[in-house]
């Protein structure tokens, strides 16, 4: 049985001219709904391209995607539409909001697409921005809000059509801890009583802690998924161990790249592209064993 929203063994090749990014090689996930889940990672691991396929803005190069318990796989371009518009609200990392349109009108926006009648768009929208706490910015456009106020607008934007699932990527990453408090308080509101399935991206252990489970992904996969609770003192000794095993991973595929390259068997771009991604995660594992004390 396929779970609320998973993945099969996803590849993303993004290709830009000779250079090929793998940015997902083989990633699987399982979520429930109803589920709060943390997707942390290092820069560059894939993350924010996770969320683009679960949300329906690209296809993964290969392997499988349910959301809401529907394959979209191989969904046109019509369906994925509908999946946007009904099924996922998205967050995004930029936050997408139209610069010239108020924080009403960027609530507005999604509802608009769905044909809803003036009364009805109206009242949502006035509910909505309530329920974040804007009611009195509604007039203003998003260079006129702060940070947090700009994310609240996002989110409320993502909820106007009642999407049964929230995606959210890095809500807190530019907020003070205060005002990223508020808005991770507000996601679990939306999670327990709104009941929606929630994914959220963060580099952010505090605010992961708060979440149901916490899948870890590195360079395109998965390599752990836990209980907060799993994650804290009990588990440390197997997270380090993860991460030196990682580690030795790292370096390795990083001197057989450098085989490759010297004996001409990948493109100079492709080498760069692969060592950078490589060089990238192995600063980040670096950091977090010295970080754990080692
Ligand atoms: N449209 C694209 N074209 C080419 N390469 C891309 C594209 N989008 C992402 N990439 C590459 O794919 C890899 C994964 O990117 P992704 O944005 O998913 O990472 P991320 O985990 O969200 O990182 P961050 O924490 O910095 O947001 C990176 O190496 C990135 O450079
Ligand atoms: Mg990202």
């Amino acid at each position: 049985m396929v779970s609320y929203i998973q993945t099969e063994d996803l590849v993303k090749v993004y290709k830009l001219g000779n250079v090929e990014v793998q940015a997902l090689r083989g990633l699987s996930i399982k979520i429930d709904q109803g589920e709060m889940v943390a997707v942390m990672g290092p820069s560059g691991s894939g993350k924010t391209t996770l969320l683009n396929i679960v949300g329906g803005l690209t296809h993964a190069t290969a392997g499988r995607t349910w959301v809401a318990e529907r394959e979209i796989t191989n969904a046109t371009p019509a369906e994925l539409g509908v999946l946007r518009q009904r099924v996922v609200g998205h967050i995004f990392q930029t936050l997408n909001l139209i610069p010239t349109l108020t924080a009403y009108e960027n609530v507005e926006l999604p509802m608009l697409a769905l044909k809803k009648t003036g009364a009805e768009r109206k009242k949502r929208t006035t509910e909505l921005l309530d329920t974040v706490g804007l009611a009195l910015r509604m007039n203003h456009k998003p260079d006129e809000l702060s940070g947090g106020e700009k994310q609240r607008v996002a989110i409320a934007s993502a909820l106007a059509n009642d999407p049964p699932v929230l995606i959210c990527d890095e809500p807190t990453g530019d907020l003070d801890t205060e005002t990223g408090a508020k808005i991770v308080q507000f996601l679990h509101t939306v999670n327990k009583e709104m009941g929606k399935t929630v994914i959220v991206v963060t580099h952010d252990p505090a605010i992961a802690r708060q979440t149901d489970r916490i899948f870890r992904i590195m360079d395109g996969r998965i390599i752990s998924v836990q209980r907060p609770s799993d994650a804290e003192a009990v588990n440390a000794a197997l997270m380090v161990q993860m991460y030196r095993d990682r580690l030795n991973e790292t370096n390795k595929e990083i001197a057989d790249l450098e085989i490759l390259f010297r004996e001409q068997r990948v493109s100079p771009e492709n080498f760069a592209e692969r060592w950078h991604n490589l060089t990238e995660t192995r600063g980040f594992l670096e950091r977090e064993l010295h970080r754990m004390g080692f």
